[in-house]
């Protein structure tokens, strides 16, 4: 159909609309045409969550949830997580296609020479106390290098977004590898130029007195591989976080401070970090069905790493993570909670109510074993997933900035309270309850 459109009639007046399609999609604000009155605001679409709201055309990724797919820029996930890096991956994400060799070198060096942080930021993080949950201290510290980047603050100057963007990437892991060094009371180790992004990461974290930290080839590249499957997930909670607070023109560290708050919500990035606790708590294997009992009963929450708002089948991402567990677990020696979630997997896929409402294992479920075995607390799960997701949130964030149609979000309201009503003085007042 050439110029498909929906028609609408309003049964309050009779009255029939012809609404464009472009895309799947109408445009909301033509709803705004549907009035009863002349002077009426017009018909609103209500979407609480955005269940059912596109807020922007895009073309970095796309998911068909349906069927399990992921693709970045058009390449699907599989592809890239057996043949790519995560800095060729972060190339393609910001850029839209795969650098040749001579881009790949010029952007692996550009990263590369702005891994350090300055020395104060340095005396920033030490201030935190030694409980300080890594994922504040990473939130806080990257807002804090919008104070020393001020011209950062000129978004739509595209030298100046490059160079701060290239930091930022840049710098995460410095970040990442401090606020962890800060819980243990380690000195901090600065960025080695020599080693590959997530080998650098992996010294900064782990080095101790030896003079060159090596980092074991399996292991290194199955950090890679799961930062490939973090870049990005399109309108997530913390990339629209990206998208809305950077549509204010916030500089683009504060906007990220920002998608990483997000992030760390358990429903979100802290959701490996609450698989682990679950299976901790879990215990054994024995015990799964009589959990799998009570998530169902409503008395143990949610079943973590299970369900995602998109994907409605198996997330293609954790059958690449399940893939890759076996390598891990050759040299690092099988996590003794993989048997319990691998038996809560089986109970759960083999259940009525996961199966009704199409609930799989998502990236959580086992990303938060690998990350275990590697050696990591649990604290630094959602920081591992900022380190590469910081290239989806940016690749976003300029794409938005590019649009011409975006303008400052700024969402609609049903308002639902008092009608106009005088002000009655405090002696006056009767006691009330407090209002939901
Ligand atoms: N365990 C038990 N029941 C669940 C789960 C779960 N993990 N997820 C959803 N449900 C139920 C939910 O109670 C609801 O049931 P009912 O229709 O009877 O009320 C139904 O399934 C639909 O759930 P929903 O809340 O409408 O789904 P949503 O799209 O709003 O939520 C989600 C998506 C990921 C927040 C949710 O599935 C969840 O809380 N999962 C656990 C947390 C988790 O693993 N998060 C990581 C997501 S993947 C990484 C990322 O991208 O951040």
């Amino acid at each position: 159909m050439p110029n498909p459109t929906l028609s609408i009639t309003d049964n309050r007046t009779g009255r029939k609309y012809e609404l464009p399609i472009e895309n799947g999609a109408i445009r909301a604000v033509d709803l705004r045409q549907i009035k009863v009155e002349p002077s009426d605001f017009g018909l609103l679409s209500y979407d609480p969550a955005f269940l059912n709201t596109a807020s922007c055309r895009s073309r970095i990724t796309f998911i068909d949830g349906d069927r399990g797919i992921l693709r970045y820029r058009g390449y699907p996930i599989e592809q890239l997580a057996e043949k790519s890096s995560y800095l060729e991956v972060s190339y393609l994400i910001i850029n839209g296609e795969l650098p040749n060799a001579a881009q790949f070198e010029q952007w692996n060096h550009d990263i590369t020479h702005h891994t350090f942080l300055h020395e104060n930021l340095k005396s920033f993080m030490q201030g935190f106390r030694y409980d300080a949950h890594p994922m504040g201290i990473l939130v806080s510290t990257v807002a804090a290098l919008s104070t020393f980047y001020l011209e950062s603050k000129q978004v739509h100057d595209a030298a100046i977004r490059r160079l701060n963007m290239t930091r930022l990437i840049a710098k995460l892991p410095t970040i990442a590898a401090w606020s962890y060094r800060n819980a243990l009371g380690l000195p901090y180790v600065y960025p080695d130029d020599e080693l590959s992004f997530v080998g650098n990461l992996l010294a900064m974290m782990k080095k101790m007195a030896e003079r060159k930290y090596v980092p074991t080839p399996v292991l290194e590249r199955a950090l890679d591989v799961l930062f490939i499957l973090h870049v990005d997930h399109e309108q997530n909670c913390s990339t629209s976080t990206m998208r809305s607070v950077g549509s204010s023109f916030a500089d683009p560290f504060v906007s990220v401070a920002a998608a990483a708050a997000a992030l760390y919500g358990p429903l979100h990035g802290g959701a490996n970090e609450e698989v682990l606790r679950m299976l901790r708590e879990i215990g054994s294997v024995d015990k799964v069905p009589a959990f799998v009992k009570s998530v169902k009963d409503g008395e143990s929450g949610r079943l973590m790493g299970f369900g995602h708002r998109v994907y409605k089948s198996y997330d293609p991402r954790a059958k690449v993570i399940q893939k890759m567990a076996d390598e891990v677990f050759s040299v690092t020696g099988t996590n003794p909670l993989l048997k319990i979630a691998l038996e809560l997997e089986r109970i759960a896929l083999e259940d009525d109510y996961f199966i009704k409402r199409k609930l799989y294992p998502n990236v959580d479920f086992y990303s938060g074993l690998i990350y275990q075995s590697l050696g990591f607390p649990v604290e630094m799960f959602p920081v591992l997933f900022a380190i590469p997701r910081v290239s989806g949130w940016l690749a976003q964030w300029e794409e938005m900035l590019e649009d011409k149609e975006q303008k400052i979000a700024r969402p609609r309201q049903l308002y639902l309270g008092e009608d106009e009503r005088d002000f009655v003085a405090i002696e006056k007042r009767a006691p009330t309850a407090k209002k939901s």
